[in-house]
């Protein structure tokens, strides 16, 4: 009777270690998930370190209250005018919101496109319309590059030409 119970408590606490095992890894891959890159806000800016991002895992961030994707493209993307070049590496920044009505669209990345669960828009990892309803791309945040970062919030001239271009609207 002593032994049947002796190895109840050591299941009950070898099967506790394992579920607090797994809810630590759990927990670690979420937060390297939800972890933006380095970033530094002040007044109005959100300086993006870019030298740590991975090709085709998009970061989110946040900008005056709006969510910024990011996204290093992989060399198998297609490249488009609106995409930035940054040293030998391509990146895609947008205002993660849904041009329809503002959802926030799900990147998928092995697909490379952006799907909005609302009402089933869908863009390409360059931001353009690829289903309706979004009535435009993705809109492009002012943005300048200093370097390996990017400065959210200061209009610099790749910004400048984009919006000269037409190929984003001012938000
Ligand atoms: Fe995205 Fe409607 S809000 S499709």
């Amino acid at each position: 009777m002593a032994v049947e119970k002796e190895r109840r408590s050591f299941l009950g606490a070898a099967l506790g270690l394992f579920t607090a095992a797994g809810g630590v890894g759990a927990l670690t891959a979420m937060k390297y998930t939800w972890d933006p890159l380095p970033s530094v806000k002040a007044a109005g800016f959100t300086t993006i370190d870019l030298s740590g991002a991975q090709e085709n895992v998009l970061v989110t961030e946040k900008w005056r209250g709006k969510p910024i994707f990011v996204l290093k493209h992989s060399k198998d993307m297609k490249s488009n005018p609106r995409d930035i070049k940054i040293g030998d590496n391509t990146y895609f920044v947008a205002v993660g919101l849904c041009t329809h009505l503002g959802c926030i669209p799900a990147y998928m990345s092995d697909l490379h496109e952006f799907h909005c669960a609302c009402h089933g828009g869908q863009f390409d990892a360059s931001g353009e319309v690829l289903k309706t309803p979004p009535p435009r791309p993705l809109d492009i945040p002012p943005f300048k590059i200093d370097g390996t970062k990017l400065v959210l919030g200061e209009e610099g001239p790749e910004y400048k030409k984009l919006l000269a271009d037409g190929l984003t609207s001012k938000v």
